[in-house]
């Protein structure tokens, strides 16, 4: 395993090294302006088989394919509607996946056995390079072990996929902190799937009505198929038992005081999840501020490293305060929401 430090820049030859690896059928973790990724050749159905080995993912669970440039999408889909060309021009590079026809080059093994491939291209600089040099698209979903939040730094990566992997390529802290946000373009309604820093309102603005899909909106129901197969995996977990407070400021406050209170009282350790804006409200309980409330930017930043760090902690309880659900909050509700097992209460 070559380990790059994150104090130098990748330079080059890194990236040549990385991009062997990748041609040869290989596993390398590299950074994207979402969250890190887990790379292996799209096109290569063994390769793609490796990712899931690593990840202990399960095998229907399928798989985004990034390019580079979008000369590369056409040989992967058989179709590229209209709305995805418009979406791709005001999008691409970024944090957006689009879920297309797939045409026959993209195996079964990328694709969870679907007939769609979901396609994104990423905006930094070293993961395009990456994806270049390797000549082939590649498929990543998160660097993370199933189960675990997504790595939003090489640390994490190294925690969960160290010796499972032949390379992690460290590129610093990523910038957006959440994944990429998933549009299904490939029927006849455009439907968001995943919401990530291009919102909702974003996409509409671009092109429109976009329908959300309704396993989306709460809990997982097996009555309700999810079109994003992995969303029907009870994604990340915390160790301990999470629940989300939301209602005006004050009340949430009080309601997080006196419920770690009672809980610290009881001999158990307790993490909160607060901001800027409140941090100094809380005489107990272990705190981390996610961010500020002015710029939901930083609490997408932080969420999942503040996540790890109460599994380190090894916390009884987690209690956090709640977002709008407009915006990046909306990206930022749906993880917390996931994180929380739908535990969420409202302070009078
Ligand atoms: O920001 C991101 O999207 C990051 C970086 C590395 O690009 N990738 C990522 O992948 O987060 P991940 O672990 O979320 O897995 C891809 C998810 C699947 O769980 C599934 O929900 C959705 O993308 N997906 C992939 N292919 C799909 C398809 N053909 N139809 C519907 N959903 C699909
Ligand atoms: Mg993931």
């Amino acid at each position: 395993m070559v380990r790059i430090d994150s104090s130098e820049k990748l330079c080059e030859e890194e990236l040549q090294e990385a991009a062997l690896i990748l041609k040869n059928g290989g596993l390398v973790a590299f950074p994207t302006e979402t969250v890190y990724g887990l790379g292996a050749n799209a096109l290569d159905e063994k390769a793609a088989g490796k990712i899931y080995a690593a990840k202990g993912r399960p095998s229907d669970n399928p798989l985004i394919a990034h390019i580079s440039s979008i000369e590369e999408l056409e040989p992967l889909v058989t179709e590229i509607p209209d709305v995805g060309r418009r979406l791709a021009e005001a999008f691409w590079p970024g944090p957006l996946t689009m879920v297309f026809p797939k045409s026959s080059r993209v195996p079964y093994g990328t694709t969870g056995g679907l007939d769609t491939v979901a396609v994104r291209m990423p905006q930094i600089a070293v993961a395009r390079r990456l994806i270049a040099l390797a000549g082939v698209p590649i498929a990543a979903p998160s660097a993370n072990l199933s189960g675990r939040p997504s790595p939003t730094t090489a640390q994490h990566v190294w925690q969960d996929l160290a010796g499972r992997i032949e390379m992690i390529l460290d590129g610093g802290p990523v910038g957006i902190g959440v994944e990429s946000t998933i549009v299904d373009v490939s029927g006849r309604t455009l439907t968001l799937l995943r919401p990530g820093a291009v919102t909702l309102e974003m996409l509409e603005n671009a092109v429109g009505h976009v329908e959300v899909d309704p396993a989306m909106k709460g809990e997982p129901n097996p009555a309700v198929r999810p079109k994003a197969p992995g969303m029907k995996y009870r994604h990340y977990a915390p160790r301990a038992k999470m629940t989300l407070v939301d209602g005006e400021t004050g009340a949430v406050v009080r309601e997080i005081r006196r419920r770690v209170e009672e809980q610290t009282m009881a001999g158990r350790r307790v993490g909160v999840i607060c901001t800027e804006e409140t941090k100094e409200s809380y005489p107990q309980g272990i705190l981390r501020c996610v961010g500020t409330r002015s710029r939901e930017e930083t609490i997408a930043h932080n969420l999942f490293a503040v996540l790890r760090e109460f599994d380190d902690l090894q916390v009884d309880a987690i209690y956090s305060e709640s977002f709008s659900e407009s915006h990046l909050g909306y990206a930022i509700m749906n993880r917390m929401m996931k994180a929380a097992g739908y535990q969420r209460i409202h302070a009078e």
